[in-house]
């Protein structure tokens, strides 16, 4: 099969680990004899630099005529870095909300998953991560407070922000249909997040995830509100099983779930539309303080690229494939700084791609 996939490197750490899930994606043409044709576009900070944009309708283009995106992470440290001087609008990050809005990436699956050989990095009490977790964070990704209408004012001397907070039903049923999909290829249990109790926008998000539910007699459905989620995540993360929610709440649950890993650098993500595009890209940020210093953990982008494999190219056994070269070099005892743990060996971000590749 011939893939045609866009790189985006991006920032910080972002073209470090793309390189080794690069390494790793070579590998697996060529044991299963495919032929990956890449092509760069420059987002974040990286496109700021040479376009004064953080993404050019040029780029946007390349993207679309690919099959797949497969990202680093963009943005830079928001105390020091000359690009927050920049309008809002000119930022990192507004690069990355136009391509998510621009491909219509509505679904961000973001798996989090306990390997007991990093059971040790789990910061929850033993009595809790015993029990392993393995959770997908269905989030919504093109509607709610990151998309709604926002002004800065003043009135009479205040100054005074809005921001506005809008899901439309049909927003909320094609995330809902998706979300249900996927339960019914694990563990048939949708846990429907909001805040029902105060939002108007969550008690039609419940009402809608109720009726798509009747299509999913084999899935069971809950609703929990997001206080309690964010709770329940920490005292009892082995309940859940797909996690649906709006933009918002999912962005913060999901850095949560990650960290009850034990190690955002192991979780990887994809966002998709309605076709078999995605965008592929680790939950981790650029980390600018350890760029460039071959440190940085690319096990998130690696398992990223196998999302990409699994669901726009439908190559389940090449997915497979990578998944289980990251569980045998953890096995092997292969440990980038941020996963580290007595006993093992101390590897660095283009080792770890070595030692990845060598297994597939
Ligand atoms: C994420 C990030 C982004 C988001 C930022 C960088 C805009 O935190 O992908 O979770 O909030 O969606
Ligand atoms: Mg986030």
């Amino acid at each position: 099969m011939r893939l045609n996939i866009v790189c985006i490197p991006g920032d910080g750490i972002g073209p470090e680990i793309v390189r080794e899930a690069k390494k790793v994606l070579d590998r697996v043409a060529d044991k299963y004899g495919h032929e990956i044709c890449y092509k760069d576009i420059l987002m974040g900070g990286a496109s700021i630099d040479v376009h004064g944009v953080p993404l050019t309708d040029e780029a946007i283009a390349e993207a679309k005529a690919a099959d797949a995106v497969l990202m680093g992470s963009i943005g830079g440290d928001t105390n020091t870095s000359p690009w927050y001087q920049l309008p809002p609008n000119l930022r990192p990050e507004a690069g990355l909300l136009k391509i998510r809005k621009a491909l219509n990436l509505f679904a961000n699956l973001r798996p989090a998953y306990l390997y007991p050989e990093l059971a040790a990095a789990c910061p929850l009490k033993e009595e809790i991560s015993s029990a392993g977790f393995d959770m997908l964070i269905m989030r919504e990704l093109t509607g709610g407070l990151y998309f709604g209408e926002r002004k800065t004012i003043e009135e009479n001397g205040i100054r005074k922000a809005i921001d506005t907070l809008t899901y439309d039903e049909n927003e909320i049923r094609r995330i809902a249909v998706k979300g249900f999909e996927i339960a019914r290829k694990r563990k048939h249990k949708v846990t429907s997040v909001d805040k029902a109790n105060v939002l108007d926008s969550s008690r039609l998000w419940r009402a809608v995830v109720n009726e798509v539910a009747k299509d999913y007699p084999d899935v069971k459905v809950e609703h929990m509100l997001v206080d309690n989620c964010a709770m329940q995540l920490v005292k009892d993360p082995a309940q859940f099983d797909v996690i649906l929610t709006e933009n918002m709440f999912g962005d913060i649950l999901s850095d949560e779930a990650s960290m009850v890993t034990g190690s955002i650098g192991m979780l990887s993500s994809a966002s998709l539309n309605d076709t078999r595009f995605g965008l592929y890209e680790p939950s981790h940020g650029s980390a600018p303080d350890i760029a460039g210093k071959d440190i940085a953990n690319p096990i998130a982008t690696v398992l990223s690229a196998a999302m990409m494999l699994r669901y726009t190219f439908d190559l389940d056994k090449e997915a497979d494939s990578i998944e289980q070269a990251v569980k045998k070099v953890l096995e092997d005892g292969f440990r980038t700084g941020d996963i580290m743990s007595a006993g093992c060996t101390k590897v660095g971000c283009s080792q770890m791609g070595d030692l990845l590749a060598e297994r597939i």
